[in-house]
């Protein structure tokens, strides 16, 4: 009886410390994606806004993400939201999956781990569908997931579930927002940013960078993204971020902050452009703004980030890059 007892006991001890992992772990979800270069260096590429079954030019930047992607031998994927246009997938049989992308993003540089944030158009779908893992098992490069991290080891990219942050989709009569899981609101956002907060300080990683859909700030045609300005930024710039990158406007641009070292970078060209609408913005924030499509790869290694944005040609239309002497701080 004592013995019977005792494995009561152990029994139950193993399934409180089964709970308590899973408390813990349920902070934000972790993903190892070390660099596997001799060199130690990580290359990636980052595409938003796109899935359109090909049109508007989506096949055209897939053609040569698939190219550089081979000549940089890119080591995974981003994709900063708005996956399925213009209202999400329907069900995870929804064959929209296939049309707009894995029958688009065919060339075998491409056949990496993509990384994937939801956007405001996916939202009006069936989100529960987009983050099933049962479209992993129809094609093993998709991973979407609200809000992660990605650990590189010299970097740590940090995904933020961002359309849940603007007021307007809560109150627009014109869409329906799927808003499982996500409710109530204001619980889920502080959540968010405790925890993103909590992970950039723990993070011992050389660079830091932030994915999300929407704008910080932005010259397009949704322009900034007020809640993000009040909400998030502070953490970004106390944390000493150094790179946001999102989509949302369908556009390349890179703006600088005159407050901090962060770079607010916009790669929501993978599929329909050219809106033509350009707002004002101080030329010493503004670096670069394209309103036609392409994409943008992102190099790093433990002392150098550098930046190039790609055209619908593959040329190269707007370069950056940043050091950090690692070694000599402190
Ligand atoms: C496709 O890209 C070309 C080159 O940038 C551009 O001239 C054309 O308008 C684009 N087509 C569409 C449908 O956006």
């Amino acid at each position: 009886m004592a013995m019977k007892n005792k494995t009561y006991a152990t029994i139950l001890l193993a399934v409180y410390a089964v709970v308590a992992t899973v408390h813990v772990a349920a902070d934000l979800q972790r993903f190892d994606h070390l660099p596997t270069k001799a060199d130690g260096s990580l290359d990636i590429l980052v595409v938003g806004d796109w899935g359109r079954r090909g049109l508007y030019n989506q096949s055209n930047v897939a053609h040569q993400m698939g190219k550089i992607g081979e000549n940089l031998d890119v080591d995974f994927i981003v994709s900063t939201g708005d996956n399925f246009y213009e209202d999400g997938l329907i069900d995870e049989e929804d064959s929209l999956f296939y049309e707009s992308f894995t029958q688009v993003y065919t060339a075998t540089s491409l056949q990496k781990q993509w990384y994937s944030v939801l956007g405001n158009h996916d939202y009006r779908g069936n989100v529960l569908a987009q983050l099933s893992p049962v479209l992993t098992q129809k094609d093993s490069k998709w991973l979407c997931l609200r809000s992660f991290i990605v650990n590189s080891g010299i970097v740590e990219f940090f995904f933020i579930d961002t359309t849940p942050f603007q007021d307007k989709y809560f109150t627009e009569t014109d869409h329906k927002y799927d808003w499982r899981g996500v409710l109530p609101r204001e619980e889920y956002l502080s959540n968010v940013l405790k925890e993103v907060d909590m992970a950039l300080e723990e993070s011992i990683a050389t660079w830091k960078i932030v994915i999300g859909h929407h704008t910080i700030f932005s010259a397009g045609s949704h322009g900034n993204t007020q809640e993000l300005i009040d909400q998030l930024l502070p953490i970004l710039e106390a944390k000493e971020v150094d790179l946001y990158i999102n989509g949302h406007d369908h556009c390349l641009q890179h703006i600088s902050s005159q407050n901090s070292q962060l770079q607010f970078l916009t790669s929501g060209g993978g599929s329909k452009a050219w809106r033509g609408e350009v707002n004002q913005w101080n030329p010493t924030e503004m670096k670069f703004y394209y309103d036609g499509q392409g994409f943008m790869t992102l190099r790093v290694t433990e002392g150098d980030i550098s930046v190039a944005f790609y055209d619908v040609f593959g040329e190269i239309i707007h370069t950056w890059s940043n050091t950090k002497y690692t070694h000599m701080d402190s």
